[in-house]
């Protein structure tokens, strides 16, 4: 559509650019606005490659089907973001190593892990702590699901909720990991003080709370990636 646009409005100009002559000027323009607005440098390519790339897609005249479906996937996997400004993304095994060394041993333990995604962290932990009562919590429908299965699949003790992890007490938790986003945090951390029983820990990867020091860091990747702990 936009550009069609571009299309009219420089025919109505006298020019009559080819529709691929249009997609680049039509890029250019978006990354002008987009860097005029002060967005994020990542936009700039997407700017200027999203109109080509549309008239790609048009040129292989692909089925509408494959369009709804790519949609209905990427709705089930992103669900919320636009709210939560929490993408699905996974942490990883050497998060989850970290993490399990990090917790008390000889005690029964109960864990959440506020937006489970595919149910990674969880599993894990519940392989390496037989003793341990674990919860994951997920927002988007395909990733909890995911998550489900692999529990079913591998008769894991590991229990999935599809649901919000505002709706959980974190007083009946003795550890909350999340891997979340900055925009998340605030009101995590609202939400950890109001809630959280003395002795308790959350434990973020990557994304810290600007309000309060943590207690413990421990680096994770070479680019600067680490797990923050705060004790409660
Ligand atoms: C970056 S992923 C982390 C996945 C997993 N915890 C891991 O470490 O691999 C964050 C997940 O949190 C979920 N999420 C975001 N806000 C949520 C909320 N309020 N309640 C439950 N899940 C949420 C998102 O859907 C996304 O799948």
């Amino acid at each position: 559509m936009p550009t069609l646009i571009s299309v009219w409005l420089l025919a109505r100009a006298g020019f009559h650019p080819s529709y691929a002559s249009a997609a680049v000027i039509q890029g250019l323009l978006a990354a002008l606005v987009t860097r005029w607005r002060g967005l994020a440098a990542w936009w700039l390519p997407i700017q200027c490659l999203f109109p080509l790339a549309l008239l790609g897609a048009h040129a292989l005249a692909l089925p509408s089907w494959l369009f709804l479906t790519i949609f209905m996937v990427l709705l089930a996997v992103f669900w919320s973001t636009f709210r939560t400004q929490v993408p699905y993304w996974a942490s990883g095994a050497r998060v989850w190593r970290a993490v399990a060394e990090l917790l008390p041993a000889g005690r029964p333990l109960k864990v959440i892990d506020i937006g489970s995604g595919l149910g990674g962290f969880t599993l894990d932990l519940a392989r390496r702590r037989p003793d341990a009562t674990l919860t994951g919590v997920e927002l988007a429908p395909l990733p909890w699901f995911v998550s489900w299965l692999r529990a079913a699949l591998t008769a894991s003790r590991a229990r999935f909720v599809r649901g919000d992890y505002e709706s959980f007490d974190f007083a009946d938790f003795d550890v909350v990991f999340c891997y979340l986003s900055p925009a998340a945090m605030p009101a995590l951390y609202a939400k950890c003080l109001a809630e959280m029983k003395t002795g308790s820990k959350l434990m973020s990867y990557e994304f810290v709370i600007a309000e309060r020091t943590p207690d413990l860091v421990i680096p994770i990747t070479h680019n600067g990636a680490s797990l923050y702990v705060w004790d409660f």
